[in-house]
């Protein structure tokens, strides 16, 4: 929200009503400090309020009571405190794929780090060429660009890294049991409640740009879900039987991306490597593992540092770095 005059405005009050929330503010002062009308302070209160921020507006006064849970810029920006992730945010209300448009951005020249959230997407893509789901409102669509310096091959780590980044956010917001099904899911209480679609654009055995993708079910109702899903997802406003903030976790996921990020570019998954596989849902599972027409079984043994998953079968280990798994019940 920061076009036009009014709306440069509106974010100037907003930054000062705020930092004293629940305390009035009187509008002299304001429009003195500011040298503005009072008429024009009244007209950026406007744009707050259509905004969805709670003001309380009294005759000569005026409160910050709360923010929405709005995936806006002002709200994703602030009190962030990244260096590089979220430093550049393009917010949207309805796009067709927010991965799309970071692609066609990086494309164009924009930097590493600038994320593209959009509140619903209208042709939102998971993978395998699956829909995803993303209604208005409930969920937290978010597509991060990178310009690794790496070669193609170390791309595939990038899912688990991300992963575990979330699957560390996510835990902060409910007590269901957070867990990650290699390599992009992340299940509460055995249900996939958000997923991550990374594609890498490279040339030349040089990577162009990579777009990190991720899906997350805040706040949808089981009847959110189309009725195929209903059995098989859940989200956070489900396993903890209430509202979670949407904002506050985008938030936390980035923070935690960027450091994870920053490890990974020196030292690729070594030192995330245990707490990864301590979320990891499929270590000690037998497990089918399919990818194009070819299928491996075998027991899950570890994730090295490359973010492979190692597969014993017969005394061999084998490691693979894509595909879809299942788990097999004895
Ligand atoms: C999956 O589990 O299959 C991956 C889902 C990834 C969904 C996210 S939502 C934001 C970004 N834009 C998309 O079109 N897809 C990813």
């Amino acid at each position: 929200m920061n076009n036009s005059h009014l709306e440069k405005l509106a974010d100037t009050i907003l930054s000062r009503i705020r930092r004293r929330p629940g305390r009035p503010v009187s509008i002299k002062s304001l429009s003195r400090s500011l040298k503005i009308e009072a008429g024009e302070i009244r007209a950026a209160l406007t744009v707050l309020k259509t905004l969805g921020y709670k003001i309380r507006h009294r005759k000569e006064t005026i409160t910050f009571v709360a923010a929405p849970d709005s995936l806006i810029d002002t709200e994703i920006a602030y009190q962030l405190a990244t260096k590089v992730i979220g430093r550049r945010i393009r917010a949207y209300r309805s796009v067709k794929s927010t991965n799309d448009i970071a692609a066609q951005m990086a494309q164009g020249g924009e930097p590493e780090g600038t994320i593209v959230t959009a509140e619903a997407q209208t042709a939102g893509r998971g993978r395998l060429g699956r829909v995803w789901h993303s209604p208005a409102g409930s969920g937290v669509y978010v597509s991060i660009i990178l310009k690794p310096s790496f070669k193609p091959d170390l791309a595939p780590g990038l899912a688990i890294m991300t992963a575990l980044a979330l699957a560390e956010a996510m835990t902060v917001f409910t007590k269901g049991e957070v867990k990650i099904k290699w390599p992009n899911d992340i299940l509460i209480g055995g249900r996939k409640a958000a997923g991550i679609l990374t594609e890498l654009s490279a040339e030349k055995n040089k990577v162009e740009h990579v777009i990190v993708g991720v899906g997350i079910n805040v706040n949808h109702r089981s009847e959110d879900f189309p009725a195929e899903l209903q059995k098989i997802a859940t989200s956070l406003r489900i396993a903890n039987r209430r509202k979670a903030s949407r904002i506050n976790l985008l938030k936390q996921f980035l923070r935690n991306f960027e450091k994870e990020y920053r490890r990974y570019q020196k030292g690729q998954l070594a030192t995330s490597r245990k707490r990864v596989l301590r979320f990891s849902s499929l270590l000690g599972e037998n497990v089918e593992l399919r990818f194009g027409n070819k299928t491996v079984s075998g027991r899950v043994v570890d994730i090295d540092a490359t973010g492979a998953l190692i597969i014993e079968k017969d005394g061999i280990r084998r490691p693979v770095t894509s595909g879809e798994v299942s788990v097999v019940k004895a």
